[in-house]
């Protein structure tokens, strides 16, 4: 099946840390690109999302705040993209392609064999914050299938066998090329990562 619903966790009981002035500013800066607050949302969950890890329910308040916006407008665009995570990511997101050449090719034993090295199942953290799994839809590298990603570097026709090497690689995740910080989060502030 190269289409399934992910049960995305429910949000914790406590509403989790909330934006920072910096991370406020941040997003404020974005206002003058677009015509109107709303059309600011994703910038602003992307910005949230880098400064704290993933989008708590604080973070959602502040934001509806800011677009000046209710609460479940924000929540509703949160809960509908896959890349946005409701819960602590870990340090490397693992991706693993879940649509048709990659599953033809593989993507399957590649998600078992994550799942069983790593002890998680997609949308899961292992309890030392390293590592969270997920599937995706086409990661738009079909030909070169089966496609993982960590964050956001691509790796092409990976083997349950490359997995070990690919988990002690401190590098995985880095780009070969120079990335945008357009959505980073601002100077000297960390994600809570693992939490
Ligand atoms: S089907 Fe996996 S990258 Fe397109």
């Amino acid at each position: 099946m190269s289409w399934q619903a992910i049960d995305r966790k429910s949000a914790p009981a406590d509403e989790g840390p909330g934006l920072s002035d910096a991370v406020k500013e941040k997003i404020r800066a974005f206002f003058p690109r677009y015509e109107t607050k709303r059309a600011v949302m994703l910038p602003a969950l992307h910005v949230a999302q880098e400064a704290i890890g993933y989008i708590s329910v604080r973070a959602m308040k502040d934001i509806a705040e800011l677009l000046e916006l209710p609460p479940s407008a924000v929540m509703d665009v949160v809960t509908f993209y896959t890349h946005y995570w409701t819960h602590p990511r870990g340090e490397k997101v693992l991706m693993v392609c879940r649509s048709l050449s990659c599953q033809l090719m593989g993507a399957d034993k590649l998600q078992h064999a994550i799942e069983t090295k790593l002890g998680i199942k997609d949308h899961e953290t292992t309890p030392d914050g390293k590592f969270s799994f997920m599937t995706e839809e086409c990661l738009a590298a079909c030909d070169h299938a089966p496609c993982l990603m960590v964050n956001e570097r691509m790796h092409k026709r990976v083997t349950p066998e490359q997995l070990d090497k690919l988990l002690a690689d401190a590098d995985s995740d880095k780009l070969p090329m120079p990335r945008s910080d357009l959505y980073d989060a601002p100077h000297g502030e960390k994600p809570a990562r693992g939490h």
